[in-house]
């Protein structure tokens, strides 16, 4: 009975439980005045040496100075009958009254506290604490308590050694200790027969020493998250029969889940989440009659939840997302709601292959809290047993097959209701005109719902409603005017795509809002002034018109803290006012499509977080666009084709855009030459310069643009975090939470260039060849010479080629036909001659691909002379079918591909991708994923 309580509080509430008992021994030491020894010399003497090393920035180590009574001491504590110190108590509390990072302490951790022989508990946790553990600590053989957990991974041991003395250790928290280097580490633990608690979380663990069983046998508590290990869960773990608490979470750990799992009977906390198991969901989980946490999210198992498991029936949380469980929703909810129901807070089943009905056992779950079942393939009508959840507070339908209508009864009950998205699916919300909603949300999704045709008037009683989706949701209304007054108690408000007209009021108030998305609309008149605080405003894709001044330069003298700011295809025209000064922390700018006219103000040059700008399809003039950008050193798009710019394109473009990626230039009117530097652009991905006046000859150096050398399928794209959203950085695609990285784009790995209609003359330089993996190449309408390079089969990515109406001449080389992705290919008006290789890649192009040359073989009739014609075998190799990137398709016009890659691409993604960005975000965010997006 004991133990058990023990072992509940042993977590957390240890301390606060030895606070207690030491208040009260001070008490007593007090009332009995004459048995009170006070402290011993030589142990002030460690004490003073200890806090020697130290920074103590907020003085919390005041009371230590002297040779006054060292038992009195913060943080000390003294044997009442022997003065001997017998805790040393440090940790650094969140809860002292000005929590900030500067009442930690800070330095190394001096030897002297060996002398403290009879420390029974030391505490040193969440400080800052750095270099080696001393191996000193191994004196103190009276130890029962050691903590020297989140010293910012700052402190290390390499082998913990010393750690065999402490034989009466009870609880060892080293989590954060980077032990990276300790291979023995589980060798050196294994001599502490006494020990209840270990937590060795995110200590960069990579073995297990080979150890069939363990001595500390009695332990309750284990705790290997966050580590590195690449190995089966180790056989001495299931040896561990007492544990209560196992938390092997993101431990790259692998495999099955062994049956003998199901001998720790006694758990109570089981997190097997983020790993890689393989097995199917195991039938021992049913074993653990106590076990109140469970969560397997994020592994690779199959099949079903056993029914088995109806068993558990004092389960409290059970997290079973991402892990592909592949079964009929009624069959889940028969299992779990019978015993598994009444206790049952947290339910998450997101993220996998659930399809079938949602059924009227729903309402079972009267303690459900948290219940996510997003991301699955669930279909038909929500059952109005939803209305018995009367505890319910967060509610994520969300990406499911769900139809039929959401009416106020499924909602009378659920007068907790804080979140509820049902974003994605068939669902219809009818609700009375002058519906009154018994809860009041704080975040509400209902993306691609039918919520429209009227502005949702019952949006009035929300009042702390700060995170609300209701884009494409068939509105075609006006926003009412109560709405926009309501403005400033949002942090995330997106009404795009639907038919809202009407004017944009003045937005006066000075609250921060940090997106609005207003894009996609009919909205119409003028951009009024905005005084909020906004990170990300669009309003793309609406009927806006007039001159953006009043809104740029409104406020000059205040700087803004905009970073996206879209306003492409609207009706804007006259010239770009003269105002970035005040819009420094912009990263994101989209002008494009618009009538805007003149050209770029000199204040653009102030806009060094610039990341990417949009500015085609307009009447802009003047001199290069780089002129006035030449301080944007982090540009890494550029996208102003379609104006009417003239000029050279400077040398030292090279030197000023490190980072450009796409630089899209096409129809202008610039000419010159392409200078050299120009190939120091390397980071280079997509380049158009087509319809130009350029001339001279195509850079040998070329092969500089290292991007388009190799292609990394594993790159991926700069993510953005504005608030608890990411945004890709080259589409900004909106990203509602954490889960939808999977619409991250794919321009990332589109890798093309075009100069066509231009006046480039001379060769086509050989060294365009190693570009192995540019996927579009465009020469065509120039006035180049010479033959085509004859290793252009060395382009194994190759997918569209047009080296039309040059004055090209030779023979096609025959290394093109082991060009296996070629989908399209020009080669017409030139003056080629000879056979055209065959290979069913090539006879697949029609005649018109080779019109207006001298060329003879299929499609066109036989040559007199016959050639050798050489298999693909004597071009490149023949690897060219393990193409990883097989779902997508690169042969129409760039413009082309960078707007719909942009917009429509990422949500082709695959599920590949998904996964990639899954561990990513775990690996930085797991806390925040679950704080923020799931728990908060
Ligand atoms: C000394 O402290 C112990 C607990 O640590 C307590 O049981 C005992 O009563 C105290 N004795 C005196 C004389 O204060
Ligand atoms: C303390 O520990 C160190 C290293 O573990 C050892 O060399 C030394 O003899 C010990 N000193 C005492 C006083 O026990
Ligand atoms: C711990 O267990 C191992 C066997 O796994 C044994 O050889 C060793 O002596 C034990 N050590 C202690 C200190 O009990
Ligand atoms: C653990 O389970 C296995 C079989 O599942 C059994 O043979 C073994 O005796 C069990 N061990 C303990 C310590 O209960
Ligand atoms: C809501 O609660 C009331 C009272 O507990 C109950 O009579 C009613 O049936 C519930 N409504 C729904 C839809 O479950
Ligand atoms: C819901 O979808 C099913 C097919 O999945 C269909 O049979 C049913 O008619 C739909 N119901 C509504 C209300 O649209």
């Amino acid at each position: 009975m004991k133990a058990d309580m023990m072992s509940t509080f042993v977590s957390f509430f240890f301390f606060e439980l030895i606070i207690v008992t030491v208040t009260i021994n001070v008490n007593i030491s007090f009332s009995n005045g004459s048995s009170y020894v006070g402290c011993i010399q030589s142990e002030r003497q460690a004490l003073l040496s200890f806090k020697q090393d130290l920074t103590d920035p907020s003085n919390r180590l005041a009371s230590w100075v002297g040779d006054g009574d060292c038992c009195k001491w913060t943080g000390v504590v003294c044997n009442n009958l022997t003065g001997h110190v017998v805790e040393l108590n440090l940790q650094y509390r969140w809860e002292s009254a000005d929590a900030d990072e500067m009442s930690m302490l800070f330095g190394k951790i001096n030897p002297s506290l060996h002398n403290l022989k009879h420390l029974i508990h030391l505490d040193l946790s969440l400080n800052n604490f750095e270099g080696m553990i001393p191996p000193q600590l191994g004196n103190l053989s009276n130890l029962q308590f050691l903590n020297l957990s989140y010293n910012s991974y700052e402190l290390y041991d390499e082998n913990l050694l010393w750690i065999s003395n402490l034989s009466s250790l009870k609880h060892l928290d080293l989590s954060d200790v980077d032990l990276s280097k300790a291979s023995n580490w589980l060798l050196n633990i294994n001599s502490l027969p006494s020990l209840v608690l270990l937590r060795l979380k995110h200590c960069g663990l990579q073995h297990f020493s080979q150890m069939q069983n363990a001595n500390f046998s009695s332990l309750t508590t284990l705790d290997l998250s966050f580590n590195d290990f690449n190995f089966f869960i180790p056989s001495w773990v299931f040896g561990l029969i007492h544990l209560d608490f196992l938390d092997l979470n993101f431990a790259s750990l692998e495999g099955p889940i062994p049956y003998r799992l199901g001998n720790l009977t006694s758990l109570k906390h089981l997190d097997l989440s983020l790993n890689h198991f393989n097995s199917s969901i195991p039938n021992c989980f049913s074993n653990f009659s106590r076990l109140e946490y469970l969560s397997v999210r994020g592994n690779n198992f199959q099949g079903k939840i056993p029914r088995s498991m109806e068993r558990l029936c004092n389960l409290r949380s059970f997290v079973i997302s991402n892990v592909n469980l592949n079964q009929n929703m009624t069959e889940i909810l028969e299992i779990l709601s019978g015993c598994v129901a009444n206790r049952l807070e947290l339910l998450d089943l997101s993220g996998n292959q659930i399809f079938g009905h949602l059924t009227g056992e729903v309402g079972q779950f009267k303690n459900l809290e948290f219940l996510y079942i997003d991301e699955n393939s669930i279909v038909g009508p929500i059952p109005h047993s939803l209305g018995k959840l009367s505890s319910i507070k967060y509610l994520d339908f969300s990406f499911n097959k769900l139809n039929g209508t959401v009416s106020e009864n499924h909602f009378a009950n659920l007068t907790r209701l804080k979140d509820f998205d049902a974003s994605q699916n068939l669902l219809t919300l009818k609700v009375n005109f002058y519906w009154v909603p018994p809860f009041q949300l704080e975040s509400l999704n209902l993306r691609s719902c039918l919520v429209g045709p009227h502005f949702p008037l019952w949006l009035r009683s929300q009042k702390s409603l700060y995170d609300l989706d209701i884009s494409n949701a068939k509105i075609s209304d006006v926003i009412p005017s109560w709405f926009w007054k309501s403005l400033s108690q949002f942090t995330n408000l997106n009404l795009s795509h639907n038919q809202i007209y009407g004017e944009i009021p003045p937005l006066t108030d000075t609250s921060h809002i940090s997106s609005l998305d207003l894009s996609s609309n009919k909205l119409s008149g003028l951009l009024p002034p905005i005084t909020f605080d906004v990170n990300a405003l669009f309003l793309s894709n609406n009927a806006l018109s007039g001159s953006i001044s009043q809104f740029l330069c409104f406020g000059v003298n205040e700087s803004k803290s905009m970073e996206i700011l879209k306003l492409e295809n609207n009706f804007f025209f006259g010239e770009l006012p003269d105002c970035w000064r005040i819009w420094q922390y912009i990263v994101v700018l989209n002008l494009g499509n618009n009538k805007f006219t003149g050209s770029l103000p000199t204040s653009m040059r102030i806009l060094s977080s610039l990341r990417s700008l949009t500015i085609h399809k307009n009447s802009l003039s003047g001199i290069t666009p780089f002129v006035s950008l030449q301080n944007c050193s982090n540009l890494e798009k550029l996208d102003a084709a379609e104006n009417q710019f003239v000029g050279y394109i400077p040398r030292w473009i090279g030197e000023r855009f490190p980072s450009m990626k796409i630089l899209d230039l096409r129809s202008n009117k610039l000419h010159g030459i392409l200078p050299v530097e120009f190939c120091h652009l390397a980071s280079l991905q997509i380049f158009d310069i087509s319809y130009n006046n350029l001339s001279g000859s195509i850079p040998r150096c070329i092969y500089n643009f290292s991007k388009m050398v190799t292609l990394n399928s594993q790159e991926t794209n700069d993510m953005y975090y504005l608030g608890n959203r990411i945004l890709v950085l080259q589409d900004l695609f909106l990203v509602r939470k954490g889960i939808d990285y999977e619409y991250s784009t794919i321009l990332n790995l589109v890798r093309a260039i075009d100069l066509s209609s231009n006046n480039f003359s001379g060769e086509i330089p050989r060294e365009v060849t190693s570009l192995a993996a540019l996927q579009s190449l465009n020469l065509s309408h120039n006035s180049l010479t010479g033959r085509i390079p004859e290793n252009v089969g060395a382009m194994r990515d190759m997918e569209s080629i047009d080296f039309s109406s040059n004055q090209l001449s030779g023979e096609i080389p025959h290394s093109i036909s082991s060009l296996t992705f070629l989908s399209q290919l020009n080669l017409s008006n030139n003056n080629l001659s000879g056979k055209i290789p065959s290979s069913t890649q090539i006879q697949g192009f029609d005649a018109s691909c080779f019109t207006g040359n001298d060329l003879c073989g299929s499609p066109f009739p036989n040559c007199t002379v016959t050639f050798e014609t050489p298999g693909p075998e004597n071009g490149v190799g023949k690897d060219g079918n393990e193409h990883e990137v097989d779902w997508f398709y690169v042969s129409m016009a760039l413009g082309f591909i960078v707007g719909f890659w942009g917009l429509v691409g990422p949500l082709l993604i695959n599920r590949k991708w998904r996964y990639m960005y899954y561990g990513f975000l775990d690996r930085l965010w797991d806390k925040i994923y679950f704080a923020v997006r799931k728990y908060r």
